[in-house]
């Protein structure tokens, strides 16, 4: 069977409502976290062609490791409240950094990276990780993007 993504051209919006099916398609009926994990970096990145997208996972009380993701070769663990990861799984919400050199201890694992999403991914209510996605300009996410990302994380639960 083809797991080719059928990719699209226009607003943002349209583009996550045409890839939003895609990944329910992909990751319904598999309950493997991390290939679910992947299919949804590998089909945000072929979408929206960003510089980093992927997720670093709880590893212990205090720290997160890298999980699957598409992109440049990225630091390994973050430690809870540093960096743009750790602050948002600090202060448990979704953080939109429009540019990086303004947030106080971003953590610049690509100096190509000028802006930031990253936002707290939950399994069954279990805090789990985040969901980190680097682009090349400045002011690249907003409310739009938050929106659909956290539709998309919420998929994995009903996977
Ligand atoms: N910039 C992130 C680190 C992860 S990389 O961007 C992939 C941070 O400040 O937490």
């Amino acid at each position: 069977m083809s797991e080719d993504l059928s990719i699209i051209q226009g607003t943002k919006e349209e583009q996550y409502l045409s890839l939003i099916p895609q990944i329910k398609g992909l990751i319904t009926g598999e309950n493997n976290e991390i290939a679910n994990l992947a299919n949804i970096a590998a089909a945000l990145k072929e979408q929206f062609q960003w510089l980093w997208v992927g997720f670093y996972l709880v590893d212990k009380d205090d720290e997160l490791v890298l999980g699957p993701f598409q992109g440049p070769v990225a630091c390994t663990r973050i430690k809870k409240g540093r960096g743009v990861c750790g602050t948002s799984w600090k202060e448990n919400k979704t953080l939109i950094v429009p540019d990086v050199e303004k947030f106080p201890g971003h953590i610049a694992c690509s100096s190509l990276s000028k802006s930031e999403i990253v936002l707290p991914y939950y399994r069954n209510n279990n805090f789990r990780g985040v969901l980190d996605v680097d682009s090349t300009e400045l002011n690249s996410f907003d409310t739009i993007d938050q929106k659909y990302l956290e539709e998309i994380l919420g998929l994995i639960n009903d996977a």
